[in-house]
């Protein structure tokens, strides 16, 4: 087959999926029934009939994300402008380590950056996009360690006293990674209390601050979570700014979900007041605002660090270009281009059309709150304090074991792909809304649907 044809033939076939057609969220098939149905093992050479038999089983078999019902993570669909970047990305395919393997990449990407930085207000700060918020929180992670510790580049964390790092204990697992790969330590990552509403005790961080110096410890790093995964608390950056003008660590800013206020003034003054003066700040704009996965990038309010901290200085065989191969920031060689679509979407939605995204999303978690709150079977776990909405099903007993029979029914049944979190013992629906597609009415059906799949399954519960 040519190149032609297999284009044709690859459109052809995304319009007879479910994709297009978008009659449900997924079509439920458990892992032994999928392992025959996709029969991965067949020997030796393959001919495009069979590869576009796995494809159409690829989009018939994976969620279709776009669903208004696939409520599932904090990502769906993804906006148009985006996917055609990715089209296009994958066509051209190149990296975007040097201006001359990517120009047009590379000065988009630079663009972008600086549309951020002015957007957080970070006058003279320096920027990277990343392959997600997990990495950019190391990153960050690895600046500031380099930034307290300059030896350690060269000579390790031998000898060196020990380097602490505080976060929310609500905060991404992100970080216990972060501190297992720059050789902090988990026992070093100290989890910090909340109060009621989600955000960090900053009375109970100010305290262990001081515990730790005083036996020695080095104070590097605190991480503000603005948007915690499952509550979607926002650290309060003031407090935190005040805590860091007294000890002086890197104050750094989780925003991989709650970031996305940033676009909209009143959401921005709302929940992310003083985010200009933060050290660094993380965002994907593939959750909340609809870019196709991955779309993240890291911004540092200092300039140069990234250079010194992510390049070994090696540019004898791939830089030329030092000012603009953005391989010299980063931690990877090759780097997927992710720059172009989300320019495009950029440049089609604009800050004032992500604004009312955002506001919109905020509005529904708040008619959501309100609808659980009127229902007699259903019920709030904890106060919504931004975008999340965290309830589930109430029945007298075995609760959480009844919430997870629900999920999967649903699941099962086509319906739905819900997602699930604990806020202390208790199982809950995370409720994350980031579908353009959602409106009140969906979401009425979407709750209503829930309640009598719940219903039906109260009736046939043994009871204990
Ligand atoms: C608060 C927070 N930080 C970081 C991450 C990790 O982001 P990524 O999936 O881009 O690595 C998440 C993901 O859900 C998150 O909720």
């Amino acid at each position: 087959m040519q190149e032609n044809e297999i284009l044709q033939k690859i459109a052809q076939t995304l319009q007879q999926s479910n994709f297009k057609t978008n009659k449900r969220p997924i079509d439920y098939q458990s892992v032994d029934a999928l392992s025959k149905i996709l029969d991965l093992n067949k020997q030796g050479y393959q001919d495009w009939e069979q590869l576009f038999v796995w494809i159409r089983q690829y989009l018939e078999y994976s969620p279709n994300t776009k669903h208004e019902n696939f409520a599932n993570r904090m990502w769906s669909g993804a906006n148009l402008p985006s996917i055609a970047g990715e089209i296009i990305t994958a066509l051209s395919n190149t990296s975007a380590c040097t201006f001359e393997s990517a120009p047009v990449a590379t000065l988009m990407e630079v663009y972008m950056l600086r549309q951020m930085l002015t957007l957080v207000g970070f006058k003279n700060g320096e920027g990277q996009m990343t392959t997600g918020s997990s990495n950019a929180n190391m990153i960050a992670m690895m600046v500031a360690r380099n930034q307290v510790l300059e030896p350690v580049k060269k000579e390790g964390l031998f000898g060196q006293k020990p380097l602490f790092a505080f976060v929310n204990a609500e905060a991404h697992y992100s970080l216990d990674k972060a501190v297992n790969i720059l050789g902090i330590g988990s026992n070093n990552l100290i989890k910090i209390p909340t109060f009621e509403n989600g955000s960090i005790d900053t009375t109970a961080l100010e305290k262990s601050i001081q515990t730790t110096q005083n036996k020695g410890g080095i104070v590097f790093f605190v991480c503000a979570t603005l948007g915690t995964t499952v509550r979607g608390a926002y650290d309060n950056i003031t407090d935190l700014l005040n805590l860091k003008k007294r000890y002086n660590f890197w104050l750094h800013g989780d925003g991989a979900w709650g970031g996305a206020a940033l676009m909209s003034k009143k959401l921005k003054a709302k929940f992310l007041p003083n985010v200009d003066q933060l050290d660094s700040f993380t965002m994907d704009f593939h959750k909340m605002l609809g870019s196709n996965l991955m779309c993240n990038f890291l911004l540092l309010n200092h300039q140069n660090l990234l250079s010194f901290t992510c390049c070994n200085g090696d540019n004898s065989y791939i830089f030329r270009n030092l000012d603009y191969d953005l391989g010299t920031t980063s931690l990877q060689c090759g780097r997927r281009v992710d720059s172009l679509k989300w320019f495009l979407d950029w440049k089609f939605y604009t800050q004032y059309g992500f604004a009312k995204r955002v506001e919109n999303y905020y509005a529904l978690a708040k008619f959501a709150e309100d609808f659980i709150n009127k229902s007699t079977a259903l019920e709030m776990v904890a106060k919504r304090f931004s975008f999340n909405v965290c309830f589930r099903f109430k029945t007298a007993h075995n609760t959480n074991a009844f919430n997870q029979r629900l999920r999967d029914q649903l699941h099962k049944e086509q319906a739905t792909l819900l997602s699930l979190g604990y806020i202390g013992k208790q199982l809950v629906f995370r409720l994350l809304i980031s579908n353009i597609k959602l409106d009140k009415f969906k979401l009425t059906q979407l709750f209503e649907r829930l309640i009598t799949t719940g219903t039906q399954l109260k009736k046939i519960e043994p009871t204990p």
